[in-house]
């Protein structure tokens, strides 16, 4: 798949359905402040949600007082169903509409969150592109929260093709930069009742 057809599929999603219609919505975020917490993560972080569409994370970090937000994702119309729904406090978030794989991040932040995204990228380029953003937007000491499709999770997510990892082999694509400093499953429930197997992983930068 092209960049622009990436583009295009992803924005094609989110302006052809609610946004509480797509097999990955959550009524709130309980697993991306879970892990949040698990790696001492406090508001006065600063944090850059990669491919955070038009999750509503973002709102719950706003409401806990978090004031340096950036939430990047390659479909605007995701962006756009996101600021609409917060109003005013949509400016006191940064947004990036742009492809992770192509992102030259201008500034590190103390977390990368990432849900559901690095999954997508099943070519190895695609995944030393993801790779190339991530060392530019973290410095040392940063957290890395990814959660990705389980070894027993869906093979296609949005009708695209995913990699599935376990924690290792995740480790072993973030290489010797990141320490893996704790992971566990969860299953997400769809909108629609269907179980998916998520592994989520923390990660420390090292250096
Ligand atoms: C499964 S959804 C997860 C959305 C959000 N993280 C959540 O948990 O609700 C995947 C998201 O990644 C975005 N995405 C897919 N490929 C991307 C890429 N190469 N760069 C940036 N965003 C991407 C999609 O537009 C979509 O919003």
């Amino acid at each position: 798949m092209t960049g622009t057809d990436r583009h295009e599929h992803w924005d094609a999603v989110y302006t052809g359905k609610s946004p509480t219609d797509v097999s990955w919505y959550q009524h709130a975020p309980a697993p991306s402040l879970r892990a949040l917490a698990h790696a001492g993560a406090v508001p006065a972080s600063s944090l850059v949600d990669v491919g955070g569409g038009a999750s509503n994370l973002v709102d719950a970090l706003l409401a806990q007082g978090w004031q340096d937000l950036t939430v990047l994702d390659i479909a605007a119309p995701a962006l756009d169903t996101a600021k609409a729904r917060l109003g005013h406090l949509a400016d006191m978030v940064n947004w990036v509409a742009e492809d992770i794989t192509e992102w030259v991040p201008e500034r590190t932040f103390d977390v990368w969150h990432d849900r559901a995204v690095f999954h997508f990228l099943t070519e190895q380029e695609q995944r030393e592109a993801y790779q190339r953003a991530l060392l530019q937007g973290t410095a040392t000491g940063s957290h890395v929260i990814i959660a990705t499709f389980a070894l027993d999770g869906p093979e296609k997510c949005s009708g695209l093709p995913v990699q599935r990892y376990d924690a290792a082999g995740l480790a072993r694509q973030l290489g010797d930069r990141f320490e893996l400093t704790d992971t566990w499953l969860e299953d997400h429930v769809t909108p629609w009742g269907a179980v998916q197997s998520f592994n989520w992983c923390l990660f420390r930068r090292i250096r």
